[in-house]
């Protein structure tokens, strides 16, 4: 059953206060709740019964103003508790009883090891107990927590611990006390044996807060990175967005069944352990950064998400764009802009850009949805804060930060839309943002189509942009509506960049850099005539990537190596390399799909040489640029999938790649593996990243000293990067006997057994192997000690990483790669329906495949709907995929 944005009604009960009590046990655990409930004055409609949404608990008693309800008095479903008849006010109290243990789905209360904790965003609270589960109903919570002293020493919720002490029999309590308004979701509750790094942070007020990182002991060493990011956030969001922490303290907790990153509990975040755990000797640069961004992108939620929340879930964007774009800005501050720029980017292009091609495709604002769970897409977050980061091109950063100014002031403490954040952002800048909003409502990746014309004699260049948008679920190409879109560009000449003077247009006297400009396409086609244009320029269209769209311009081969060499935008060199790339991989493909000589276009090898000896310039940039295009973003860009073709280009192409430039990249390895002291500063990070990027092409050529290079690297690393990246480069390489891989894995996970998140690593490096024999490699895995089919991150690390990251060998001829998935989602529907669900998403892409393929996913899709106890996650992407 679908849920309609349009059909939204106000609430027609307010919950002004919350009063919890938890008696916590394995299995019975009872939850007792006083809710001060009044009828709200806005209702749409009042109603006179009472609905209250419930699933999974088992009632013990009710009672109104005191009074036990009696069974003729309320009704009990699967999914809501109805009370016929209640005051205008009144005080509910109910006694549920829930099972924490036999909680699989991770939703919810549920244990996680030897822990209890809770997840209950979207609508998890509900397992929790009866409420209004709803993000416009706010209520001030107050809760106590009793256990068992012994093996609960810590009892956490929201806010500030007001009172704790002895209970009967071996137990004690913490009672909590949030003063702020908060919807359920944002709710949680920790409770178990662990240690806790502690920290202060002083504001730009001078209120000391306290700050903590509750793990397991054994993971007690690996806080620092996290505290760090934490306390750099923190000042960040005050310098840059004047927003300052509002409690008294501020608390993490690391979990280890998780079913996403993190969540921003409103004092209480609570983390997947792979989101905030990290030392130099078990977690990659990767890792590191990726902690920093989740701790930083979880405080920033504490405004965008938690003073000022969501009306509805079809608002989601609203909070995870605006923080999205948030921890991204602060990222790109901590790092590199541009590295932090292109890795976005490839994210967006490749995963975002195939989602809006595909069956589940959506607006950044829902109109529908069956299970809200499955909105928590790359197109919410991803395209959801390139939205936002438009907005601020738009604006620029003065009239952006007037206008984010203005929806904290005026929103704090409500439930808003995304309307409400436009209209803060048009009044602040003056600017009309109608057209604009068209981002939040129609679905699909534009297209833009440029071209040109140079008038030698006038100096003229006229840049001709047209845009146009493809059918997705919601709405047919002609019925789509012009966006507005910027386009930041600028003009290549022989020399360098030109200054950019647009006919009928001021030359603006006070931009410093007159070599770069915004234009702004909102029609269908439009021209733009540049002036005093001295020799035929090259168009630089879409730097820093300012709009998520795919823009077509007919370049040559030698444009793009002049792009790649001198345009003023690192994002733009870096994608001219790309597209040449593409050029070049696609030559191969077609030679391999026509049966003739393969020819690797010596352009782009005498590109990357250039760029190998050139030291001046930045090595992470070096390191992304040599990276070939991903099988991933080659599936993208393709209209039909050759998933043979494309595996063999790339291949083909690096191992060309690397004879061709074997002494250079041999030079640059020598060069960047000196022994330094460990750090995660942007360049130390950027040294690790060109030594192991070399590393995988040295691994390609037939050389011997280089696979003893990666075994040498692998034996001696100080860190998790090096060591991964020399595990990786030899259970790939060809060089390799099965007896030297199996020993690189062996005495790998005899080193890393008892860490877990290694572990995790040691499993994707394994089910990416894009090797012959890799479907077998990977249900051995799923067999393996390390392998629990309950743990979302081993799920991902085995099933997921191979699904997704190896098409090679998932997409098996023969389908056994697609029966391989359907068995494991029917096992996961009924364990944990949203992992289940999350795990289809290659299936759904069966339209992008050739006829036989299509069949065969298919077939497996079918199977999976032919299940009768469907969960509503699964039940949702497998029906819409299979729709014609
Ligand atoms: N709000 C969290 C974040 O983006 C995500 C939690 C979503 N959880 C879920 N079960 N869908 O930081
Ligand atoms: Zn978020």
């Amino acid at each position: 059953k679908s849920i309609y944005l349009k059909d939204y009604k106000r609430p027609d009960f307010l919950i002004e206060k919350t009063e919890l009590h938890f008696t916590l046990d394995p299995s019975e655990t009872l939850v007792q709740s006083r809710l001060e409930i009044r009828r709200n004055p806005e209702a749409n409609t009042p109603a006179a019964s009472l609905v209250l949404h419930g699933q999974e608990l088992e009632l013990i008693s009710l009672s109104i103003d005191g009074h036990a309800l009696s069974s003729a008095g309320y009704d009990v479903g699967p999914e809501a508790l109805t009370i016929s008849t209640v005051p205008d006010e009144f005080v509910f109290e109910a006694v549920v009883k829930i099972n924490p243990e036999g909680n699989t789905s991770l939703e919810g209360l549920y244990k996680s090891r030897t822990m209890y904790c809770t997840q209950c965003e979207a609508e998890g609270f509900r397992k929790i107990t009866y409420y209004l589960d709803r993000p416009d109903v706010m209520s001030e919570f107050l809760t106590t927590i009793e256990a068992s002293e012994s093996d609960f020493p810590v009892l956490l919720s929201n806010g500030n611990l007001i009172a704790s002490g002895e209970a009967d029999s071996g137990k004690h309590f913490a009672t909590w006390h949030d003063p702020f308004k908060k919807p359920a979701y944002l709710f949680a509750l920790v409770a178990g044996t662990l240690d806790y790094v502690e920290d202060t942070f002083t504001t730009q007020s001078g209120r000391d807060i306290t700050l903590r990182i509750f793990v397991e002991s054994k993971d007690i060493d690996k806080c620092d990175h996290a505290m760090r990011s934490l306390k750099n956030a923190m000042r960040w969001d005050e310098e840059v967005y004047g927003l300052e922490y509002d409690l008294d303290i501020f608390m993490i907790v690391a979990v280890d069944d998780f079913n996403m990153g993190a969540m921003e509990n409103k004092g209480l975040n609570i983390f997947n352990t792979s989101c905030v755990l990290a030392k130099p000797e078990t977690t990659t640069d990767a890792g590191f950064q990726r902690v920093e961004s989740v701790v930083a992108h979880e405080y920033f939620h504490n405004w965008s998400g938690n003073r000022v929340t969501c009306r509805d879930w079809f608002q989601l964007s609203l909070k995870e764009g605006f923080t999205v774009f948030r921890d991204s800005q602060f990222s790109a501050d901590m790092n590199s802009q541009t590295v932090k720029r292109v890795e976005d980017v490839s994210v967006l292009r490749t995963l975002q850009f195939a989602e809006d091609g595909g069956p589940m495709a959506h607006p950044v604002r829902p109109p529908s949805f069956i299970e809200i769970s499955n909105f928590y897409t790359l197109t919410v977050y991803e395209k959801g804060s390139e939205v936002v980061g438009m907005i601020h091109t738009l604006l620029g950063a003065e009239n952006f930060r007037t206008g984010s100014d203005l929806y904290f002031s005026r929103h704090d403490g409500e439930a808003a839309t995304i309307e409400d954040f436009v209209a803060a952002m048009e009044e602040a800048s003056g600017r009309d943002l109608a057209q604009f909003t068209r981002w939040y409502s129609q679905a699909g990746t534009p297209r833009v189509v440029a071209s040109d014309t140079y008038n030698e004699d006038s100096g003229t260049y006229t840049l001709t942009l047209a845009q146009s948008c493809p059918t997705t679920p919601e709405a047919k190409a002609e019925e789509k509506l012009p966006f507005h879109i910027p386009i930041a560009m600028g003009l290549l000449g022989d020399a360098g960049n030109l200054p950019i003077q647009l006919q009928g247009q001021p030359a603006d006297p006070d931009t410093d850099d007159n070599t770069n400009i915004v234009l702004e396409l909102t029609e269908p086609e439009q021209t733009f005539v540049f002036e005093g244009v001295t020799e035929k320029p090259t168009p630089v269209l879409l730097r820093g990537f300012s709009a998520p769209v795919k823009l077509h311009y007919d370049y040559s081969r030698e444009q793009l190596t002049a792009i790649m060499s001198r345009d003023s935008d690192g994002f733009s060199r870096w994608d001219a390399c790309q597209k040449l790339a593409v050029a070049v991989l696609e030559d191969v493909m077609q030679a391999y799909r026509g049966d003739q000589a393969y020819r690797v276009d010596p352009l782009l090898v005498a590109a990357y040489r250039a760029i190998l000896i050139d030291t001046s310039l930045d090595k992470a940039m070096v390191a992304l640029m040599l990276q070939l295009p991903t099988e991933a973003y080659l599936s993208e860009i393709a209209t039909e999938i050759d998933v043979e073709a494309i595996h063999f280009a790339r291949q083909y192409v690096r191992k060309h790649l690397a004879a061709a430039l074997s002494a250079q990249l041999e030079a640059v390895y020598q060069a960047s593996n000196e022994v330094v002291p460990f750090s995660v500063s942007a360049s130390a990070i950027a040294s690790r990243s060109l030594k192991n990027t070399v590393l995988s092409y040295l691994i390609c050529t037939d050389t011997d000293e280089n696979l003893q290079l990666a075994q040498q690297q692998l034996a001696n690393a100080t860190n998790m990067t090096d060591e991964l990246s020399g595990l990786t480069a030899i259970i790939n390489s060809e060089l390799a006997t099965d007896a030297q891989r199996k020993t690189a894995l062996d005495e790998f996970y005899q080193r890393w057994s008892a860490e877990a998140l290694v572990v995790n690593q040691w499993l994707v490096a394994q089910a990416n192997v894009a090797r012959e024999g890799g479907l077998e490699r990977v249900m051995d895995l799923i067999q393996h000690e390390a392998f629990d089919i309950k743990n979302p991150n081993k799920v991902r690390s085995v099933i997921g990483a191979f699904c997704s990251g190896n098409p090679v060998n998932f997409h098996r001829q023969d389908g056994a790669g697609y029966e391989f998935l359907a068995d494991q989602i029917l096992v996961l529907n009924k364990l944990n329906p949203q992992i289940a669900s999350r795990l289809l998403t290659p299936l759904t892409k069966w339209r992008k495949y050739d006829k036989g393929r299509q069949t065969l996913m298919c077939n497996a899709l079918q199977r999976v709907l032919a299940e009768p106890a469907l969960s509503k996650d699964v039940y949702e992407v497998v029906s819409k995929s299979l729709k014609d």
